[in-house]
Formats: C-alpha cells, structure tokens, sequence
C-alpha cells in the first residue's frame, strides 16, 4: 500500500493530526501538500502534547522523513520556530525535505491578509491572518516568491520589487498603511538561506523514487474539504485544494500512484471562521460539545462553532475525495447524551433536498431534517474493538456508516495515541 492520502471531510480539526500519528510508524515519508501555518494539529503522545502548525505531523514518528511539497505556502521564520521547538522537546527534525518550488510566506502577505480581512468588515471570512491567502494568490498572479529564490539574490530582488511596486500603491492609497521597504523583506529572506539550504530538494523526484521503490508515503491534508476553494463553501473557504486531488498537484506525485484514501470525519461537527454550517447549534448543546470536546482552535485559540454530525456533508466529502475508508474521531464526546441527532438531509425553502445543493444560496438556507438515534452513557474511552462499545454506541457508528458512502474503518475513543478502535487496517 504505497501511496495514501489523508484528508479532512468537514471544516477542519477533525483529529488528522492523531490520524497520522496512528499510521505514522509504519510509513516512509509523511508529505504536507496543501496550506500554510493557518492549521494546527494536536498530537497526543504519552503524557506530551504536541501542537503542530506548519510541520506535517509525521514529523513526530521516528525514522520518517517530513516533506514541506510544493502546494504548501511556508513563512520560513514559523518554520525554524517550530523546528527549534520540536527539537528542544527531543524530536529529531533533522530530516526534513522542503521543496525548492514551495511559495514564501512574506511579512507584506500577512499584512495584507490582516487588512483585507478588517476592510471587509461584516463580510469578512476570519482568516488565521498568517498570510496564506495573499501568497496563494500572489502564486495564481504569477508574482509570488518561491523557495529556491531565496537561493538567487539578483532574482530574489526583481521579484520582490516587482510584487510591492503594486502592492505598495495598495497599501498607501486604498488601506492608509506605510509602504513595505524590497529592501527590508530581501534582507529578511536571505537571513534564512543558509539554514534553509540542506533542507531544499526536489520533493516530487524523491516522492516518485521512493514508491518506486515500494515505500510508503502519506500524504497529509491541511484543512478539510469544506474549506476546499473548489469544493468548499466559498468565499468561505481557505485558498487551496486541501481535498485528495490537491494531493497531486501539491507534490508532483500523478493521481494514479494513489492507492488510498483515507477521510477523517468527527462524529459530530465544527467550523472555526464564517459561513454556512447548517447543523450548527446556537443552545446549550453546542456549548455542551464545545466543553465536552474542547472546541478551541490550535492556531488561534477561537472557540469552534459546533453542531450536530451531518451525513450529506460526509457523502460529499467521499464522492469528492474518492474516499475508502473513514476514520471517525471523538466519538467519546457524545457519551452521555440521551438522543443524538443526526442530519440526513436538508429542507431547502420547503424541498427535501438530499445532497449538499451546488447553489451557496441554497446551502446558506438549508435546514437539517433530523434523525434521532440513541445515545449511550457508558465510558467508552477504555474500548478498543468495536464489540467493546456499547449497543447504542456501536449502532450510532453504523448508522452514520450507512449515511456516509465509506467504510468506518477506525473510531477514536480519546485524544491519546491508543484510544483507538481499529475495524479494517488503513495501511493494508
Ligand atoms: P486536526 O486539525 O484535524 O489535526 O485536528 P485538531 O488537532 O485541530 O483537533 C482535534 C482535537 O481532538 C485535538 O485536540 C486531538 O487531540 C483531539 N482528538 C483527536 N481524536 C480524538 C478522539 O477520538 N477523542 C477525543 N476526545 N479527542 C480527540
Ligand atoms: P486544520 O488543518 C479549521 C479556516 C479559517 C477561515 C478560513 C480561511 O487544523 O484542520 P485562512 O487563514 O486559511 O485563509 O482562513 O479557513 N481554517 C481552518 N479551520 N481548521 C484549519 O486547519 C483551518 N485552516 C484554515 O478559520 O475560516
Ligand atoms: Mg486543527
């Protein structure tokens, strides 16, 4: 089983960060293809936790080599931060891959990310304000810095002049900021260089050689697929392809290596920022999940909004990525409760509507039509085969399992590495 993808199937935070732990001893190389330092993923490991934002989290399994491919943006000085931190904690980060095509991250993306953001006003998509979508878009427009120009003074210069001669006009006139001097951010780009070298290489050219070789490689999503700026709820989404196909053109590794595709889904929902989320409760059951889960972003500490699992969301998320199995998370959250909702379907201006509707109108005013299923108040935390869960717990997976279009083929019972129950083995 070579090559697998990972990614998130609702608007992030769905436990990626545990996922890839779990499998991160039996893989080769753990690749991040999509995003920035705008994720966050906790890892739990023992009595440590790790909270990790621009590193993919394979980073923390001994023997793997991490890979920053090509679809990442990277702000360089989060990324020696996180390196110096991890280090200092005993991780061994010696042996990470950047690649020399990644885009950098630079102070005037993030500024204009923050700008942007307070310009829009009640229109505004709440942003991690790292920057992401300015570089992404400088990407798009042609004008962004790479990684291997740092390696290029002359070229390094031209094209940081060339991008703030229009942007600088920006922030002048339209956004009343200070200029930003080339001089300041070519001066700042080129004091990581030497550090940066010996991690430069040619990530899709190692990628491809090592499952030529019949290694294993995971590729690990960043944000989820309702985030997707294809798939997702735009505006509302992040600014790149953070579903399976983004797994391709974010490492140079050909849609037909791919041999898996796993999708981490929570048993109930959450969304950090704006926009739709029709099962988002607004009463004390969605303070209940937000206290009961700990609802709190890793990047920036904003409480997660939270609702009731949705089952056409899921079966969006598997046509889109072509998933094969699940891994559902935080299923311990919901012990204690009576009945669980689930939505099934949506009420569109009085239509049933099953699927998540193409229309963002639509999607603003869709409904959930609800499904009750029995809750359980068992602790479930010490469950590892599903016929260590209880009835209604095991019938709560299935249920959901049979809305969803894949197989279930793990459920976390908990944060720490082991609170897993594992049904199909996701490697093999
Ligand atoms: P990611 O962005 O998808 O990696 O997810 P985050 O790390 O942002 O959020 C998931 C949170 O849930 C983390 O704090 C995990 O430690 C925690 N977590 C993951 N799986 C489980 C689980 O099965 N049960 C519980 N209670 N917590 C979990
Ligand atoms: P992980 O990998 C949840 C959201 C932001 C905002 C929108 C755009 O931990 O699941 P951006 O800074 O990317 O331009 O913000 O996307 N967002 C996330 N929400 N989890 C994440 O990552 C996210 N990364 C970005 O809150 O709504
Ligand atoms: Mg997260």
């Amino acid at each position: 089983m070579p090559a697998v993808v990972l990614i998130g199937a609702q608007w992030g935070d769905e436990g990626k960060g545990k996922a890839t732990d779990l499998l991160g001893s039996r893989v080769d190389y753990v690749v991040k293809f999509n995003g920035g330092n705008n994720a966050g993923h906790t890892v739990v490991i023992g009595d440590k936790k790790y909270a990790l934002h621009l590193l993919p989290s394979g980073i923390l399994s001994d023997g793997v080599v991490p890979v920053i491919a090509n679809g990442v943006v990277v702000d360089i000085e989060v990324l020696f931060n996180e390196l110096d931190a991890l280090s200092a904690r005993g991780v061994d980060v010696s042996r990470l891959l950047v690649s020399a095509n990644a885009h950098v991250i630079t102070h005037y993306h993030r500024t204009i990310d923050k700008v942007t953001e307070r310009f829009l006003g009640k229109r505004q998509i709440g942003t991690t304000g790292r920057g992401i979508g300015p570089t992404y878009a400088d990407k798009i427009n042609r004008v962004g810095i790479r990684v291997q120009d740092i390696f290029d003074e002359g070229i390094l210069r031209q094209k940081v002049e060339g991008a703030l001669d229009q942007k600088n006009h920006l922030l002048l006139k339209v956004y009343n900021r200070r200029a930003i001097s080339p001089e300041e951010i070519v001066d700042d780009l080129l004091s990581y260089a030497d550090r940066l070298r010996p991690m430069v290489a040619d990530t899709s050219l190692v990628l491809n050689r090592a499952l030529d070789e019949g290694q294993t490689v995971l590729f690990e999503g960043g944000q989820a697929t309702m985030l997707d700026v294809d798939h997702g709820t735009y505006p509302f989404v992040t600014s790149s392809n953070a579903t399976s196909g983004g797994a391709a053109t974010g490492s140079g590794v050909a849609p037909n290596r791919f041999d898996r595709v796993i999708a981490v889904v929570k048993a109930y929902t959450t969304r950090v920022g704006a926009g739709p989320f029709p099962t988002e409760l607004h009463d004390e059951s969605g303070e209940w999940l937000r206290g009961r889960g700990f609802e709190f972003g890793t990047t920036t500490g904003r409480p997660r909004r939270t609702g009731w699992y949705d089952a056409p969301i899921a079966r969006y998320s598997a046509r889109i990525n072509g998933v094969t199995d699940f891994v559902l998370t935080k299923l311990d959250v919901l012990t204690g409760l009576e009945r669980i909702p689930v939505a099934v379907a949506y009420d569109v201006d009085g239509m049933r509507v099953d699927e998540v509707p193409v229309s963002q109108s639509d999607f603003h005013h869709a409904k959930p039509i609800y499904e009750e299923l029995p809750g359980w108040s068992e602790d479930i935390s010490g469950a590892r085969e599903f016929d260590d869960l209880p009835r209604a717990a095991r019938d709560y997976v299935l249920a959901l399992e049979e809305m969803s279009g894949s197989r279930f083929s793990a459920i976390g019972v908990g944060p720490a590495r082991d609170e897993i129950v594992v049904r199909h083995d996701l490697l093999d």
